[in-house]
């Protein structure tokens, strides 16, 4: 039993090429028109295997082929369609084809093992939207919830809740639409690594141990707008300058933490009014903090709390710090990660144990069930931009691996 590699390349080749940006990457928000299209199609897909299909009201699909005993805990694959601004065409994307794949050998096979099968795709895993990741996954398990979704907002002040209903999901719904212990025997996710570790090392697979957690953080300065030209550099409360101390800093204090799994990025910035000849009156800047230790990720953010507590009181600038998202560092399941190991070696599969720096979905599900994630390798380790790239040769011993983990645990009495 095998994936269709083929069924697979025009999956991703439809899918990637519904995009917002078609000349420069992926672009396809969650709640957009190419999220739209790039559901029918998948919905279609499901359709035509006669899979079940329930969609919550986030947004969260599920497609399901029943096992043999309707009442055992399930198997779920799966992992997200919506991309960041500019991305690639494997990010998530590949992970939910691989899981459609995995439906449709089980179909064109008649195979109905003991438990059921089902495909997940989670709604908004990149924050695009609202700047929280895993947003679907975090509504599924119960961690966000109504308040939560009004709190969030996009880049135009439009709430979570709102956009979300104004794309025809319901959100209220959420309550009696969550996971729990007993419906979920194992959650199983393949992504591409986004890294360079398993090109670098000419590794076919990445076994991931752990997931990195994560704190998004919202900076607002306000300072004082003005002429560019007429005002002299002493009487300038410019919150711009300020800004760009503060990147230089988060830098140094990460450097100087020393530890190598800890990384911070500002890779999102905005100025009011963003003139080249008016110094800004406000800027809002997002700060990135990553480690697999949670106690690392909180030193951080306090010393860089202090910083900028420091620069903006000295340039009378006024500064707001926002925790936009969160999440935690996870463990993955080390039965699971022994099944993939016994397949990988029975396969002659040149395999690597290693970290997420990327947060995924699966994440959300450790204590809810077994959870297991596997990397294919990203060439360069180019990710969340329009180069990212994988090899269909790589992509499919990734999607047979992942059939061969799904089917082993759906026999499993
Ligand atoms: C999502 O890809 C993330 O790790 O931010
Ligand atoms: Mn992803
Ligand atoms: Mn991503």
């Amino acid at each position: 039993m095998k994936i269709n590699i083929d069924r697979i390349k025009k999956d991703i080749e439809y899918v990637s090429n519904i995009s917002a940006t078609k000349n420069f990457g992926c672009t396809r928000f969650s709640y957009s028109k190419e999220d739209k299209e790039a559901r029918e199609y998948l919905l279609q897909e499901f359709m035509k295997i006669g899979a079940t299909v329930q969609v919550d009201g986030v947004g969260n699909i599920r497609a399901r082929i029943s096992g043999a005993s309707k009442d055992k805990p399930i198997i779920l694959v799966g992992s997200h369609i919506d991309t960041v601004m500019n991305g690639g065409a494997f990010d998530g994307l590949l992970g939910t084809v691989c899981a459609l794949e995995i439906l449709r050998v089980m179909k064109e096979n008649e195979l109905v093992f003991e438990r059921g099968i089902e495909a997940i795709i989670f709604a908004e895993e990149e924050g695009s939207n609202f700047g929280a990741t895993m947003l679907g996954s975090k509504c599924i398990t119960g961690k966000y919830h109504k308040d939560d979704l009004i709190s969030l907002k996009n880049d135009s002040g439009k709430t979570a809740y709102q956009v979300i209903k104004n794309f025809g999901f319901d959100p209220d719904s959420m309550k009696s639409m969550l996971l729990n212990l007993n419906e979920i025997y194992a959650m199983l996710e393949l992504h591409i690594e986004q890294g360079q570790i398993l090109d670098d090392s000419k590794n076919e697979i990445g076994i991931v141990n752990g997931i990195y957690g994560m704190k998004n953080v919202r900076v607002t300065l306000n300072g004082v707008g003005n002429h560019a030209g007429a005002t002299p550099m002493f009487c300038r409360k410019d919150p711009m300058v300020v800004a760009g101390k503060i990147i230089c800093e988060v830098e140094n204090i990460v450097n100087k933490i020393h530890n190598e799994t800890l990384v911070a990025t500002v890779g999102k910035i905005f100025s009011i009014p963003n003139a080249s000849n008016v110094i800004s009156s406000q800027v809002v800047m997002y700060i990135d903090i990553r480690d697999i230790n949670d106690e690392t990720i909180d030193l951080t953010l306090n010393k860089v709390k202090k910083y900028i507590k420091k620069v903006a009181n000295n340039r009378n600038i006024l500064f707001e710090i926002e925790v936009v998202s969160s999440s935690k560092p996870v463990i993955l399941s080390k039965e699971i990660n022994d099944l993939f190991e016994s397949i990988a070696k029975e396969k002659n599969i040149k395999y690597l144990n290693m970290y997420s720096g990327a947060v995924h979905d699966c994440a959300q599900l450790t204590g809810i069930s077994e959870v297991g994630l596997i990397f294919v390798p990203s060439i360069k380790g180019r990710s969340h931009v329009p180069e990212e790239n994988t090899t269909y040769e790589d992509i499919e011993i990734g999607g047979n691996l992942l059939l061969e983990a799904v089917v082993q645990l759906a026999k499993r009495k």
